[in-house]
This record gives C-alpha cells, structure tokens and sequence, in this order.
C-alpha cells in the first residue's frame, strides 16, 4: 500500500472564507480523482476496500472509519476494512439491518449525521464506543438503488464536528467507492465465467487427446509457480496459469489420424502439427479478454535461437511468459508416458533441459526452473 502515500492529504474538509472552501474542494476533486486511479491498478479486493476506508478518512480527516459490506449469507453488516479500530471490534461487529447507527443506515437507505453524539437521544444505548468528537457521519453505499453497504466515519482529529458540508462529501466518496465496488464484483464474476470457459476448453482438449490427459494442467501449474518465482504479478499470474491451461487450444482442429497417430509424425504431418499456435490465436483473438493469453498461445513453440515456429522470433522477442510455458511444456512431456515411447526419468529430462538452454530455451527461465524443481 505503498502507493497510498503519493496522495497528498486534505487537512480539513472545510474552511471559514469561501476562498479557503473553492481551494480545498478542488484539493478534494483532485485527491479522490487520484484515489480512483489507483483504485483501477489494485488487483486484491481487500486492498480495494482498505483503500476506500484511507480515502474517506484522509479527506474526512478522522482517525477512525470502517467499510461495512452486506453479506447475504449471513444477512449482517460486516467490517471488510477499518482504520483506527482494534481487531477485537472489527472481529465481533456485525450487525442486523436496523440494528445499531450502521444498521440503521443500511435499512433506510439514509446517511445518518450526528453533531454530539451524547445530547442526540437517537444514540444513547448506542455509544459504547468512545466517540470524544462526539460527532459521526455514517453513509449507505447505494448501486442502482440498491445498498450494499455503509461508510462510518469519526472522531476527527481536530476534534471539531463534522459539518452538514462533510456529510455531502462523504456521500460523494461513498458514492464512487460502491460503483468501484460493483464493478470489481462484476468484473470478477465476469472472470469466474471466463475461467469456467477455459476448464471446459482445456477438458475438451483432454478428452480428444487422452494419451496426454492432464498435461495442461500440469503445465498451466508449472508455469504459474515458475512465473511467479521470475517477478510477475499475482493478476498476470493467473492470466498465465490460464493461458498455459489452453496453450494447445489450436490442436481441437487438427485431424484425427494425425493428432493421435500413435507413433512419430512424417514431415508434412509435422507441419500440420505446426500450425496449432496460429490455429489457437485465430480463435482466441476474436475475445477480449482471451487477448492477453496471446502470446503464450502463439509463440510457445518459438526457439530461444530464432529457430522455433510459427515466426522464427528470437531470444527478448519472444514474450517472457511463452519462454516460461516452453520449458515447463517440454518438461511435462519428456517426463511423460506417450503411446509410441516410454517417460523420460527426471534426471534425463534435466540434462535435456539443460542441453538446450540457450537454444531452445531461454537459460535465465531454465535455471530458475532447475531451482524450482530441486525443491
Ligand atoms: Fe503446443
């Protein structure tokens, strides 16, 4: 969360002269515009959420302020991300629609703003918490109409009460952070269908060619652990272990007697054969979002030396992610049972594996993957 530090902190939401009140509130636009732009290049849900939390109370200028979702399941209001509060409180907080200030919010769909929390007869069974501002601000988080949530702030540290001003703003945070939530979820159930696409086009690989059943997917795991031990991403990653998964998505068009020829293939058939990357990339191209597995599909029969297929490209020219699924590729099928051949054991596997490196294989991806398979 390292990044949060580059938003330059609002110190009070409002001011007294309306010359102060324009300066900061463009201060405030210009700060939760940067909030949304790295809302967009977080990858995890819980570091989303902790993110809304930090905005509302940097610009709200509390110490203490919690997100609070819905589960269905569970049909109670849940802390997912908190600021200033232990995690004993945000342990053992749920709460009932209706029940408590959050609860409350939740049901009516209404923001719920206290100037002192100790004269406000609304409140009184519910002040356990120590509120020494007195004063709290509490806002549904509304999509289509429908809530999913609230946004609790307080405790300012200036220690004034909030205004009915600081109440507009919070809903404007709360706002943008349930349509930032929303999309996420979609954005995620999105990925969930496309995943599940995937495991039924890797399946039906499978099961035209059950000589190498579960080859895929013993690819797909290798390159997802070599991947990650080379520096990528945990959002790449999966998009790697994915791609890896359907890297021979093109071989469900070649003919029978060829695919399945239970001995060596002749010259011609081999160049057959051949044609799966293109094969693949032509159908995968036709989706957006299968786009980024095209390099692995394309180019992970391409040569660390410029002599592989279906380009001839060579060494940085290959993408990194189809040099990592060409060793783990090759090692899955050396070390596995073919009709026309025994398995290689794993030690002949590593000193083919190391005769091509520089050639076939890019050295730096062999030897992490040596280290790897050591363990
Ligand atoms: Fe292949």
């Amino acid at each position: 969360m390292k990044k949060l530090n580059k938003v330059k902190k609002v110190k009070k939401v409002i001011s007294s002269t309306p010359a102060k009140q324009l300066g900061e509130l463009v201060k405030l636009v210009e700060n939760m515009h940067e909030y949304n732009v790295l809302s967009h290049n977080i990858s995890k849900t819980a570091q989303l959420y902790d993110l809304i939390v930090t905005e509302a109370t940097d610009i709200m200028d509390t110490r203490i302020g919690s997100l609070m979702l819905f589960n269905r399941a569970r049909c109670k209001l849940e802390i997912v991300a908190s600021r200033g509060l232990s995690r004993e409180v945000v342990k053992i907080t749920s709460l009932k629609p209706g029940e408590g200030i959050a609860g409350k919010v939740f049901e009516s769909g209404r923001s719920i703003f206290c100037e002192d929390i100790e004269k406000d007869t609304r409140f009184k069974k519910e002040s356990r918490i120590k509120y020494y501002s007195k004063s709290f601000v509490s806002v549904p988080l509304k999509v289509n109409g429908r809530i999913i949530g609230v946004l609790n702030v307080n405790n300012r540290k200036s220690r004034k009460p909030f205004t009915v001003e600081a109440l507009n703003i919070l809903n404007v945070i709360a706002d943008e952070a349930a349509m930032i939530i929303e999309n996420r979820h979609l954005l995620r159930s999105l990925e969930n269908a496309y995943v599940d696409t995937i495991a039924t086009l890797a399946k039906a690989l499978d099961e035209r060619m059950p000589a190498t059943k579960g080859h895929s997917s013993r690819v797909a795991d290798l390159s997802y652990r070599l991947a990650r031990r080379l520096g990528f991403r945990e959002d790449r990653l999966h998009s790697i272990r994915n791609a890896a998964l359907i890297h021979d998505i093109g071989k469900i068009s070649i003919p029978d007697e060829i695919l399945l020829k239970p001995a060596a293939l002749s010259a011609s058939e081999r160049k057959i054969i051949q044609k799966h990357p293109e094969k693949g990339s032509g159908v995968i191209s036709k989706s957006d979002y299968f786009k980024d597995f095209l390099p692995i599909i394309a180019f992970h029969h391409e040569w660390y030396n410029g002599k592989g297929y279906p380009l001839g490209l060579k060494g940085s020219q290959i993408p990194l992610s189809a040099r990592i699924v060409s060793v783990c590729d090759a090692w899955d099928a050396m070390i596995s049972k073919r009709p026309y051949r025994e398995p290689l054991s794993k030690r002949d596997a590593v000193k083919e594996i190391l005769r091509f490196a520089g050639s076939q294989f890019d050295p730096r991806v062999v030897k992490e993957f040596l280290k790897m398979s050591r363990r």
